[in-house]
């Protein structure tokens, strides 16, 4: 039995293997629609979500399976002190695959430990968020259609932004990838995803301050939102929520067959008038989210 914790457990051949079943799925979802009939997915989220939890749910019902679970702790039986390991091993009797977000790093690896059926990390924290990485990945394939040689540059909040550990993490096993992590001091790209991960694998990259210095260079553009659920500090979160917009002024220093891209919800980090131009690709990749999601399922379904 497999589950989906941490992108890297995922070898670059299997991330091909999803990308390639999401791709078929977008061309022929008729193939598709009976694959999980009579199977149940539980999506268990103890944090908001809107993209994540519904492209789940959407994705098992396409598939002709059904959906049960809930969308926020309070009204699960955690809101009466039920640890997250006594939850697992009941909705795990009740479920074929489970998805889970929780606030706590490492609560979907807990749970995975405790289930008797596939666990998928749907975000822990600000720690990791591999389905979102499988998103961004289909994303790029369709979009840009390569993973390696390819100049990314991340912006905002690199510190607790989980959609950022998984994507460098996943693209730091592909060839010739330049990474730009463009923060505010305070949110920069932990030291040990750089030490642990990036060097290991030789990946190029630079750290800055300034959104404009490489924005000519990049073919990927990795916005996020400066979570204000991660600040313990209200002061700090409003000093630092409007480090970086991007208006179409901006955009428009990109190249032009460049992508912006942004996990969602966003705030106030990229302007609406951007929408409009080609290179914003954020809705379409949450589009992706569905079908790759699909795929993610029947593997660890062990459905062909
Ligand atoms: N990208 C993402 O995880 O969005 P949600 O929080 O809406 O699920």
């Amino acid at each position: 039995m497999r589950h989906l914790i941490d992108i890297l457990e995922l070898s670059v051949e299997e991330i091909d293997e999803l990308v390639a079943v999401a791709n078929d799925i977008i061309a022929n979802p008729e193939k598709y629609q009976e694959k999980c009939r009579h199977k149940k997915l539980a999506t268990l989220f103890f944090e908001p979500s809107t993209r994540t939890r519904l492209s789940f749910e959407a994705a098992m019902y396409e598939l002709g399976g059904n959906v049960l679970g809930f969308s926020e702790a309070q009204s699960s039986s955690s809101a009466k002190g039920e640890s997250v390991a006594d939850t697992i091993k009941v909705v795990s009797s009740y479920a074929d695959i489970i998805a889970m977000r929780h606030p706590k790093e490492g609560a979907p690896m807990v749970a995975s430990m405790k289930s008797d059926v596939p666990v998928i990390n749907a975000g822990d924290g600000g720690h990791n968020h591999p389905t979102q990485t499988l998103t961004d990945l289909l994303t790029i394939n369709r979009e840009i259609g390569h993973f390696d040689n390819i100049t990314i540059g991340f912006c905002g909040d690199l510190k607790f932004g989980r959609t950022v550990h998984s994507l460098a993490s996943a693209l730091s096993r592909y060839e010739n990838v330049k990474m730009i992590f463009i923060s505010p001091e305070e949110l920069r790209i932990p030291e040990h995803i750089l030490k642990e991960t990036l060097e290991p694998a030789g990946i190029e990259y630079v750290e800055t301050t300034d959104l404009m210095q490489y924005m000519g260079e990049l073919d990927v553009l990795y916005m996020t939102r400066v979570q204000k659920e991660r600040f313990f500090n209200e002061a700090d979160y409003i000093r630092l929520k409007d480090s970086y917009i991007l208006d179409l002024e901006k955009v428009h220093c990109m190249k032009e067959d460049a992508c912006v891209l942004h996990p969602l919800p966003r705030v106030n980090e990229i302007a609406i008038e951007v929408d409009e131009d080609p290179r914003a690709k954020y809705f379409i990749q949450a589009k992706c989210g569905k079908y790759i999601r699909m795929a993610l399922i029947l593997k660890l379904l062990e459905i062909k």
